[in-house]
């Protein structure tokens, strides 16, 4: 691919970064810095046109709506609560799945009357909640969401779950599904407009890289 304009992708450390590798090579796009090891926060390419911003996984969609990235990977999860302003999401790249679950001690009850759910989605959990007609209290945390039913601070959580492991090792049960979860490539609309060619070219090499899988 040729990269005729300056380029700039945001990412997320960590297994977001080393899942989106093989599909950026794919279009050609290679880091110079491994993320892991240095700390540099901007990551030089193979082209020189072309950047990669290593930040917070909650702060991907942030940057790019306020155009500071032209583009993003970032977890349909983050991209719930963000809420998608100022972003286009053409692609989901089918890296880093996991599953939101509605999680708690076996047989914990789903339907009690304000029951609190911890969680640090708080969006996707009132929408959930909300959808069946249930008022719950949520309570915001930013991590470590197994914790809150040991201790009492909440009856269940709204957490990702991957093997379940976590879970497990706390003496938790996954209760109920509420969405399928992975990495989506969101777009900033005005690069969109402005960067159109690169951009649709983009696109379409990682479209190809997800299909041959
Ligand atoms: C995530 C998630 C669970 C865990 C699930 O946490 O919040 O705690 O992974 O994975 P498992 O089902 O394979 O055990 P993460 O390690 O990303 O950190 P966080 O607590 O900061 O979200």
């Amino acid at each position: 691919m040729q990269f005729d304009t300056p380029i700039t992708i945001a990412l997320s450390k960590g297994r977001i970064f080393k899942q989106s590798l093989p599909l950026l090579a794919h279009a050609g796009i290679e880091a110079v810095d491994d993320p892991e090891t240095s700390r540099k926060l901007i990551l030089a390419t193979n082209h020189a046109q072309v950047k990669l911003l290593i930040i917070r996984a909650t702060d991907v969609p942030t940057y790019v709506q306020w155009g500071a990235a032209d583009l993003g990977v970032a977890g349909k999860d983050v991209l719930i609560e963000h809420g998608g302003d100022g972003l286009y999401e053409p692609l989901d790249l089918g890296i880093a799945r996991c599953r939101m679950m509605v999680a708690g001690r076996e047989g914990a009850s789903l339907t009690g009357q304000r029951l609190r759910i911890a969680t640090k989605y708080v969006r996707s959990a009132r929408d959930h909640f909300a959808a069946r007609g249930q008022q719950v209290e949520i309570i915001k945390l930013y991590g470590s969401m197994e914790l809150a039913p040991l201790v009492g601070l909440s009856d269940l959580i709204v957490d990702l779950v991957e093997s379940g492991n976590t879970l497990k090792a706390n003496g938790l049960v996954p209760l109920e599904h509420i969405t399928d979860i992975s990495s989506r490539l969101v777009v900033n609309k005005a690069a969109w407009k402005t960067k159109h060619g690169v951009v649709m070219g983009l696109i379409e090499a990682l479209r190809e890289a997800v299909q041959r899988g």
